[in-house]
């Protein structure tokens, strides 16, 4: 099929790079010259596991072109919505802007028959809005068809989704039926695989993605509460999280104690369906997620309260080495990250904070350039006096302990996602702590 992507972003990159190379034929398309210029030369502008490659192959095969200019969207039948909705500046809501300005964009180069696929996450109510938008100003027709993809997954789960969700519009020009044999077309693929499919209205398309993402957010604000409990109560969250998951109703999955979530994602998402919920005058059903908003946030400040103890009780002028960066492993994504949220606060403490992280030290450095950033974890922990581990990196779970004994000027370390083995850490000579842990 031919398929126009409006927005390379995250998202947009992935899902265009991954439809060509389900054998489409794919336009990406952005405002952004850099990035499509960096893009047209193969070089993704942010680091995803696996993505250079296919993206190159995508580009050889001639089934994947960047641009600029909106007007190639024109020879595309299928176009999907894949801007940025990041939270406002002074309120929790989803700044709609770039969504509305790409449909605007887009609505002149609409043909009879095309199909528009909103795949940003939004309020929802936006596709109906714009949906009437769409018909009004060509015979195009709109679908809503969510993403679930992780950060670091980002390939895999574009290929082999866990599930598609189509939301669809009744009775309108083009037809219920015609957008979905459309989209059928676009994840043959996947539907040959036997990825479960779930047809739906506009609404509940749109709720699904945030109520999945707020499910998942609750689900670790669950456990951290736990941990606030284990601590003082002397208890392990860590079995308990072990424990309770057994249980297959709960399950283990997103049971990882520690500083809590980030990203681009779940907290813009929990804060933007806060707001939804408000306007529609049911604020009350997800009042909630304030808590689990908070509760996220608190592990932030009890991970600097205990590093400080460690430090007895005042950092200022000590020496602290910060392991990762990155809102989570496999990443060089840094929005509202835990882990850089607290080397900050760790600085404004006084203390000398060298950070390392394997692929956020750009990203990193550009947001927060007051940081000391070094490359790798030996330089980091050079003369600490306490070591902190805020992402849990594979290489930084596997650091020796012995080895980096020797390098540190106090064998202390404070393991902020519940990543390493205390046992193995204390016999080689480390005092070894960690949230909601004993
Ligand atoms: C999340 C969802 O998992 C995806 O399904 C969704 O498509 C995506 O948002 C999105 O809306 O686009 P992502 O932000 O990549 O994906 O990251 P997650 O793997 O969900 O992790 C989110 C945060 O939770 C990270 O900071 C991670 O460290 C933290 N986390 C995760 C925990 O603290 N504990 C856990 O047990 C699991």
């Amino acid at each position: 099929m031919k398929i126009s992507v409006i927005g390379c972003g995250y998202l947009g990159v992935v899902h265009a790079t991954c439809m060509a190379e389900l054998g489409h034929e794919v336009v990406g398309i952005d405002v952004d010259k850099s990035k499509i210029a960096s893009l047209s030369e193969g070089k993704p502008t942010f680091f995803e596991p696996g993505l250079p490659e296919l993206l190159a192959s995508a580009l050889a095969s001639g089934r994947l072109t960047f641009s600029e200019d909106i007007g190639r969207a024109a020879d595309a039948q299928v176009h999907f919505i894949a801007v940025g909705t990041p939270q406002t500046g002074d309120t929790y809501a989803a700044d709609l802007s770039y969504v509305n300005a790409a449909v605007t964009a887009l609505l002149p180069h609409l043909g009879a028959g095309d199909l528009v696929v909103g795949k940003s996450t939004v309020p929802v109510g936006t596709a109906e809005m714009l949906h009437a938008m769409i018909t009004a100003g060509s015979d195009a027709s709109l679908a809503w068809n969510p993403e679930f993809l992780r950060e670091g997954f980002a390939v895999a789960d574009t290929i082999s989704p866990d599930r598609l969700v189509y939301g669809i519009a009744a009775g309108t020009a083009t037809g219920a039926g015609n957008a979905e044999a459309i989209l059928d077309e676009v994840y043959a693929a996947a539907l040959a695989e036997g990825t479960p499919k779930v047809v739906t209205d506009f609404a509940t398309a749109e709720l699904v993605k945030v109520a999945a993402n707020a499910f998942l957010a609750t689900k670790i604000s669950f456990i951290n509460a736990m941990a606030e409990v284990a601590e003082v109560t002397g208890a392990d969250v860590t079995q308990l999280a072990d424990a309770i998951g057994y249980d297959a109703r709960i399950g283990r999955r997103f049971l990882n104690a520690g500083l809590g979530f980030g990203g681009g994602c779940l907290p813009k998402d929990i804060r933007a369906f806060m707001a939804r919920a408000e306007e529609l005058g049911v604020d009350q059903a997800l009042s909630f997620l304030r808590e689990v908003d908070s509760i996220n946030l608190r592990r932030r400040g009890r991970m600097v309260d205990l590093v400080n103890e460690m430090l007895d009780g005042s950092a200022a002028g000590k020496r602290i080495a910060v392991l990762g960066l990155a809102f989570k492993p496999n990443s060089d994504d840094v929005r509202d990250s835990p882990a850089l949220d607290v080397a900050v606060r760790l600085v404004e403490l006084g203390a000398i904070v060298t950070a390392t992280d394997p692929e956020a030290l750009e990203t990193a450095r550009r947001k927060r350039p007051e940081l000391t950033y070094v490359a790798t974890a030996e330089e980091a922990v050079r003369d600490a006096d306490v070591v902190v581990l805020l992402t849990e990196w594979s290489e930084y779970r596997e650091l020796d302990p012995t080895g980096i004994s020797t390098l540190v000027r106090g064998a202390v370390i404070v393991d902020g996602r519940n990543c390493l083995n205390p046992a193995r850490w204390r016999a080689a000579g480390w005092t070894y702590r960690a949230l909601g842990r004993p």
